[in-house]
């Protein structure tokens, strides 16, 4: 095994009371604790970032924010900036998740925001994946078109900092996740696209795969799948599915 597998934990907007989010974050941080093979990323909703980050000071958890305005202030109501996130020790920004694209985002927006991320020191997780599969391949045509944009103004010395987050947007939320071997061939698609795009560092980007993970088919992903980590959503919130997912990426992966 090269390095810790990345568990990044995507709370998405739960839970709903500051009071709860500190409960499910110590049932997580005890989880993380146990696992030497396992390294967390928590995405909380962006309000509970600095309550939990800085209340932290164990190494085994880092943190994210689930989307980011590139800019470092301005008039946009409603929106928190990359250079915030960064100031309230988070080191981790998702760009173009699935529910932020549904919601408008664009793939220029995404080129913006990983560019920020970088500026920042923060490491961007770069969403993408398709709407649908089709017979005849067209989604490698549009995961492509999203690595393209993502990557545009990344410097090439810098393209290794990215990592990029492989989430079929029919998987996410759905009751099967998308099986290890389609995965591998997904992996080595987007490892040849971004050297393609952007030469040789291109081979150290990590992948890792979202949608739809659970315990059942966590450890399995790992050892097939050709991803370093994955993204997990429902299975984040709850506990003791965490933990059962933890603890079968660390006795079978
Ligand atoms: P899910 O969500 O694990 O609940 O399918 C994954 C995601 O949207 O990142």
């Amino acid at each position: 095994m090269a390095g810790k597998h990345v568990i990044v934990a995507n709370w998405k907007m739960h839970p709903a009371s500051l009071r709860e989010a500190k409960k499910l974050f110590e049932a997580t941080r005890k989880i993380a604790d146990k696992a030497s093979r396992v390294s967390v990323v928590i995405a909380p909703p962006a309000l509970f970032l600095t309550p939990l980050s800085t209340g932290y000071k164990g190494k085994k958890i880092a943190f994210a924010a689930q989307n980011a305005h590139e800019g470092d202030g301005g008039a946009f109501t409603g929106d928190i900036a990359v250079a915030q996130v960064e100031d309230v020790k988070a080191h981790y920004l998702l760009v173009g998740h699935a529910e932020r694209r549904a919601a408008g985002e664009t793939n220029d927006d995404t080129r913006k925001k990983v560019a920020s991320a970088l500026y920042y020191g923060l490491t961007p997780v770069l969403c993408v994946g398709e709407h649908v599969r089709t017979q005849n391949g067209e989604h490698f045509g549009f995961v492509r078109d999203q690595l393209k944009a993502g990557f545009q103004s990344v410097d090439p010395n810098a393209v290794g900092k990215v990592i990029v987050a492989y989430e079929p947007v029919w998987a996410i939320g759905s009751e099967e996740a998308m099986s290890p071997r389609e995965m591998h061939e997904m992996a080595i698609f987007i490892r040849k696209t971004i050297v393609e795009l952007h030469g040789a560092k291109g081979h150290s980007v990590k992948i890792l795969y979202g949608g739809a993970v659970n315990e059942q088919n966590a450890a399995q992903m790992l050892q097939f799948g050709d991803v370093a980590g994955l993204l997990v959503g429902r299975a984040s919130i709850n506990p003791k599915e965490f933990a059962a997912l933890v603890e079968s990426i660390q006795t079978n992966s």
